[in-house]
């Protein structure tokens, strides 16, 4: 009796605490703004392009954080025009163009950690196209510039946010940074889609962008 007790305790607690791997609830793209992540000087090893590259795809659930969700995982290196599209919209700016295109860390590291949350949807080459796919379904840069937001200044949260929002329809979720103190700039953006990548989705809010006491925040 206490066994079988102890046994089915046993068994609610380890479903209720062991992620469903596969099963997520949205997914996330994350795009970067080269400046800002490339800041100070130095830490790049290529030059920041001028437009959003893409950090990640990031499937997740709404209340719990999905990474690294296959420990038997095959990451293949890419070759051929795929290489050079990645190249082009998910920029490895850490990493020498050599050494990056030839390990591919970045690339690696992201399927690693979030494209095997969605590995039951999308196999390797199909999670990369579908990332810049999405990518290429917006212009988040021309979109602030026909809303008055170009680079060099500071402009409101609101501002931003409503900007993106224009096209997204969705809430995205604005990430910032500190570089300089009391300087709060505009490192990420996200945007969110439901699994089957239809349709947008409203993204849960980090609040990096919203400290108490900034005014605005800067687009560098
Ligand atoms: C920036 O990237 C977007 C999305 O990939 C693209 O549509 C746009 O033409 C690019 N803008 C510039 C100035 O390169």
């Amino acid at each position: 009796m206490f066994k079988s007790q102890l046994t089915s305790a046993h068994f609610i607690l380890l479903f209720a605490i062991s992620p469903i791997y596969g099963d997520f609830d949205y997914m996330q793209l994350v795009l970067t703004w080269p400046a800002t992540f490339c800041y100070p000087k130095g830490f790049c090893q290529r030059i920041p392009p001028k437009n959003f590259t893409i950090h990640g795809l990031w499937p997740d659930k709404e209340r719990q954080r999905l990474q690294f969700c296959a420990k038997d995982y095959k990451y293949v290196n890419f070759e051929g025009d795929i290489k050079s599209s990645l190249d082009h919209h998910w920029i490895q700016l850490r990493f020498n163009k050599e050494v990056g295109l030839k390990y591919q860390p970045l690339w690696h590291d992201q399927y690693k950690k979030h494209g095997t949350c969605c590995s039951n949807l999308y196999d390797q080459t199909a999670y990369f196209l579908l990332a810049m796919r999405l990518k290429n379904k917006f212009d988040l840069l021309g979109t602030l510039r026909t809303n008055g937001i170009t680079p060099g200044r500071r402009y409101t949260f609101q501002r931003i946010h409503g900007a993106i929002k224009t096209v997204t329809q969705m809430d995205p979720d604005l990430k910032c940074v500190e570089h300089i103190k009391g300087v709060l700039e505009l490192n990420e953006i996200g945007i969110c889609f439901t699994p089957n990548a239809e349709s947008p989705y409203h993204c849960p809010q980090s609040h990096s962008c919203e400290k108490r006491g900034y005014t605005g925040i800067l687009f560098r």
